[in-house]
This record gives structure tokens, C-alpha cells and sequence, in this order.
């Protein structure tokens, strides 16, 4: 039976998402446009997906395990996470990743550190750190790569594409490389279900990566790193 409310509609509504990101019919932009024709090489070297902007800027190239906590411009953004939020409670999550881009991790002294700064007790510090494994408890390698292989990924080879990121690298499973280059680590879906296999190498997001492409990914990664 129709309803009042069809006449009211528009006969033909465009249809605004035919399935990637970046196409909300505002732009006249091709899908290779949006994401690049492939993942290595046409991507500026910090650029990435457009959809995988991180939530935390953690990885950065210079981090000093032993370098002050909050000092400088890393005071003022400390000061200024601080505002932003109701209670302290509240910004111990961006405090944790601010502490993990200056020192890359955040280690037993490190969260020590920052109950002493915030007020907050060490044990609720320690709980929160422990809870979200985007924050690294140990070192990690100046490329953390992050495999999924959550069921999607799975399904499309997520378990072959670690085992070659593991084989390449000579590395086991959360052990950094010598020379501290590779850490790689095998994460629960990072929500790029779509292109399965997702791997997210820092910040970068990698979409339909095969076991097959890894090498050049790595090699990639090498010609940054020098
Ligand atoms: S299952 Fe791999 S990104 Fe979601």
C-alpha cells in the first residue's frame, strides 16, 4: 500500500555511496584517485588511505625511551589535553598517547609517571594502559606492522600474510628486527574489513595486501627507514 510520504519523495534519489570511501557524489573523483592504485609506491610516504587517519599520532620516527615525559611543546599539549576534558579520567587516554609518542612505549616507570602527573591512581593508570593494545608495553621496532587476521582478513589469506611479514622480516611474532626495524604484531580487525588483508604499519593503513607483496612492502619500509 503506498503511503502518504511517497508522493512527498523525490521520484529517483541519486544513490551517493556506490561503496568506497571518498564518493559522496560531491566530487568528481575515481575510486583510483581516492585510494591509489595500489599500495605501494603512488602514495606519498606519509600520506596513507584516507580512511585510516589514526586516532593516536604515536608513531614518530624519533622516540627516546629516556627523554623527559612532558618538557617543552610536549608540556603545553600535555596542559592542553588536560582542558579538554571534564576530569582527569577522562584525558588518560590521549595523556598515554602522548607519552607514547615521545618515548615509543609506555613502560611500568613511564605509567608511574604519569599517576604522579595526573593525581590518577597508578593501579587505574596501569588498568587503562594494559586494556587498549594500541599502546605498546615494550619497545617496539621504528615499523610496528599490525597484521589483521580477524575473520574477514582470515578468510582471505590474513594467516599467510603474517607468516610472510614474520618470514621476510626474520622475525617471531611481537620481536623487533635487528637494528630495531621491524616489530610485527597480529591485531583483531582494524575495521578495513572491506580489503582484506588490512595491515596497519605505524600510522599507514595497507588494504588487500597478498602474501606476494610483502617483499617490495618491506623493501619500501627499508628505503624510508635510511
Ligand atoms: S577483519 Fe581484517 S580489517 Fe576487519
Amino acid at each position: 500500500m503506498s503511503s502518504p510520504l511517497d508522493s512527498a519523495r523525490p521520484s529517483e534519489i541519486p544513490f551517493r555511496n556506490p561503496g568506497w570511501a571518498g564518493n559522496t557524489g560531491q566530487f568528481e573523483l575515481t575510486e583510483a584517485e581516492v585510494r591509489g592504485d595500489e599500495y605501494i609506491g603512488a602514495r606519498a610516504l606519509d600520506g596513507g588511505h584516507p580512511s585510516g587517519a589514526p586516532a593516536f599520532p604515536f608513531m614518530l620516527v624519533e622516540r627516546n625511551p629516556d627523554a623527559p615525559l612532558f618538557e617543552g611543546p610536549y608540556k603545553t599539549r600535555f596542559e592542553k589535553i588536560l582542558t579538554r576534558y571534564p576530569d582527569v579520567q577522562g584525558a588518560l587516554i590521549p595523556v598515554l598517547a602522548l607519552a607514547q609518542e615521545v618515548r615509543g612505549h609506555v613502560s611500568p616507570s613511564t605509567l608511574q609517571e604519569i599517576a604522579q602527573l595526573t593525581g590518577i591512581p597508578e593501579a587505574e593508570v596501569r588498568g587503562v594502559a594494559s586494556f587498549y593494545t594500541m599502546l605498546n608495553k615494550r619497545p617496539v621496532g621504528r615499523f610496528l606492522i599490525q597484521v589483521c587476521t580477524n575473520i574477514s582478513c582470515n578468510l582471505c589469506g590474513g594467516d599467510e600474510v603474517l607468516h610472510a611479514f614474520l618470514e621476510y622480516t626474520g622475525t617471531e611474532l611481537g620481536e623487533t628486527s635487528e637494528g630495531g626495524v621491524f616489530t610485527v604484531t597480529e591485531v583483531e580487525c582494524l575495521a578495513a574489513c572491506g580489503f582484506p588483508t588490512a595491515v596497519q604499519i605505524n600510522s599507514r593503513y595497507y588494504e588487500n595486501v597478498t602474501p606476494a607483496g610483502v617483499p617490495a612492502l618491506l623493501d619500501r619500509l627499508r628505503t624510508e627507514a635510511r
